[in-house]
This record gives structure tokens, sequence and C-alpha cells, in this order.
């Protein structure tokens, strides 16, 4: 399967902040908000991500990460010249997906939770269909709002509905098989002239090929896309890790976890960070990992 991760759009809900970076550079506390989906990719198992974001910030994200490899990864990179939609990620992603099975994750989106990778890890081996997670809101109208029925069964997606049918939204992670690229294609865009991730949903819903899974509220997904969501998904994190002592989403102890690269190569990502905690977080992983190896 391959990742992409979309992040572009015009982030004006975020001026003037936003107005010579993109939001998904800015820091969620102690890291730049990308890490934060990158991580979820990771966890997933995926090493084959494709970046998407604006003709002025994929040179910034390049800079941020590079080829991956110092992650035992690969990172590619992709303009979109406009914000056209969600669902256009796999128009521009289309080489890069290939013949293979895809997984989109927006740019913005937080993710943390027990249990989070046994779900993403599961969704990832997926053969045919989609697999969309769900999480409960109090301003779904603000969201992809999924109609289900009685047995918890999907059975449309509406986009910011003015009368939200349920409280259930659509996460901004997905996964599909290789028609996800041929079914963006035939979409036509909607009123506000965006390819709309909707549409696509309610496609592979009409085939009987959509499974929802619910994040349940032992899950946080956090908005980062206005100041106030901004600052309380910082909280968030600060919170955690200071009362925990751990990091989230740090994509250096991911990759070691993982299996992507080995105790030396985490103690040289620590070194060229040490000033910072979150270095200092990295150098002591592959201390303790040095004296118990076997651990991750
Ligand atoms: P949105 O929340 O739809 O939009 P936004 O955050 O860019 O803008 P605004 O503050 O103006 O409402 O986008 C969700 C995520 O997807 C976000 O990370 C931006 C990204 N995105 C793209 O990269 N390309 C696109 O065409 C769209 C629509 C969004």
């Amino acid at each position: 399967m391959k990742g992409i991760i979309l992040a572009g759009g015009k982030n004006s809900r975020l001026y003037p902040a936003t107005m010579a970076v993109s939001k998904q550079l800015l820091p969620v506390y102690d890291k730049p908000m990308i890490y934060y989906p990158l991580s979820v990719l990771m966890l997933a198992g995926l090493r084959d991500i494709l970046l998407i974001s604006t003709p002025q910030d994929v040179p910034l994200f390049q800079r941020l990460l590079g080829d991956g490899s110092q992650l035992g990864m690969s990172f590619t990179y992709a303009v979109q010249h406009e914000p056209k939609g969600l669902a256009d990620a796999f128009l521009v992603g289309e080489d890069h997906i290939g013949s293979d099975t895809a997984c989109l994750v927006l740019g913005d989106n937080v993710f943390h939770g027990h249990g989070l990778q046994e779900l993403v890890l599961e969704a990832s081996a997926l053969q045919s269909g989609c697999t969309l997670f769900g999480y409960t809101v109090t301003n779904p109208q603000d969201y992809g709002v999924a109609e289900v029925d009685a047995g918890g069964r999907l059975i449309s997606v509406e986009e910011k509905p003015a009368k939200p049918k349920s409280s259930t939204v659509i996460t901004g992670l997905y996964f599909y098989d290789n028609d996800v690229v041929e079914i963006s294609r035939n979409v036509k865009p909607s009123a506000r002239g965006e390819i709309e991730i909707a549409d696509v949903n309610n496609h592979y819903i009409e085939r009987g090929a959509a499974q929802l899974v619910h994040l349940g509220r032992g899950m946080a997904w956090l908005d980062t896309g206005t100041p106030e969501g901004l600052l309380q998904a910082s909280e968030f994190v600060q919170v955690l890790e200071h009362r925990q002592g751990e990091q989230i989403a740090c994509i250096e102890e991911v990759a070691w976890r993982m299996g992507f690269i080995d105790i030396e190569q985490l103690a040289r990502l620590g070194e060229g960070m040490r000033s910072s905690a979150y270095g200092r977080h990295v150098l002591r992983l592959a201390d303790e990992g040095s004296q118990y190896p076997g651990r991750p």
C-alpha cells in the first residue's frame, strides 16, 4: 500500500498565521503538524509516501523531511497548483499509487489513542473496497457527515450539510483499493468547485464496498484548522507528554519501533537535535534500547 499526505490547501481560517507558510509546518506544541499524520502512516507500516502541497510549500517540506532515507523510508513530493479538493490527491498521486492500494491522510489531522496502531495496521491490509474512520463530534456540519443504519452500516456521506443526519463524521484518514484513481477521475467538481472525497466514498458505499470503523471516546481526533483548535491540540500534546514523559508522533521513535531504522541511526538522529527536549527523548531511547537490545 502507498501512502499520501495531502498538505496544501488555502488554510484561510488561520490567516494571517498561514499567509507565508502552510499550516502543516506550524508546530503542534513541540513538532511540526505534519509529524502527526506522518506517524499514523508509519504505524500502519507504510514506508513509501507521497507528500502533496502547494508550489511554495513543497520545498519547505523537502527541507524538513528530505528523501526519507534517514527514517528508512521513501518520501517523494508533488505539487497541487490549486486546492481542487481532497480527492484530487488521487489524480496528483496517480503515478505514485500505480497498481497498488492507497492510504490518504490529511496533513492537518492529529490522531492519538490506545489501539490506533492495531486499527491502521488492519486497514492497511485492505485488498478491496475502502475503510473509513468515523468520530463523534459536536459540530458535524463542518465535516463529511456519516448516515449510519441501526446496524452501524454506512448508508451515505454528506459534505458539510446544513442539517446533519448524525453526529458521526468521517475523519481525514482513508484506505482505498486501486479503483480510487478511476473513481476520482470521474467525480464532477461540486458547487464549491472541489473534487469531493464524499463523492468517492458514496461511490464505494453504493457498491457495498465501504467499511466504517468507529473511533471511540478513548481516541482523540483533534482539529488544528483554527487558532483555538491549534492551541487546544498543542495543550493536549503538552499535557500528555509532560505527564507521561513520552512523545506523541516522534517520527524517529516510530521508525525505530517499526524496524525501519536501527539503534545507531536512532542515536545519530537524536544527536542532531540534542538541544531540544524532543532530541533528548530520541537520545534517551537510543541509550535505553542499546542497554536492552530487542526492546522495540
Ligand atoms: P480543508 O480543511 O478543507 O481546507 P484548508 O484547511 O486548506 O482551508 P481553510 O482554512 O481555508 O478552510 O482542508 C483539509 C486538509 O486538506 C488541509 O490539510 C488542507 C488540505 N487540502 C489540500 O491540500 N488540497 C485541497 O485541495 C484541499 C481542499 C485541502
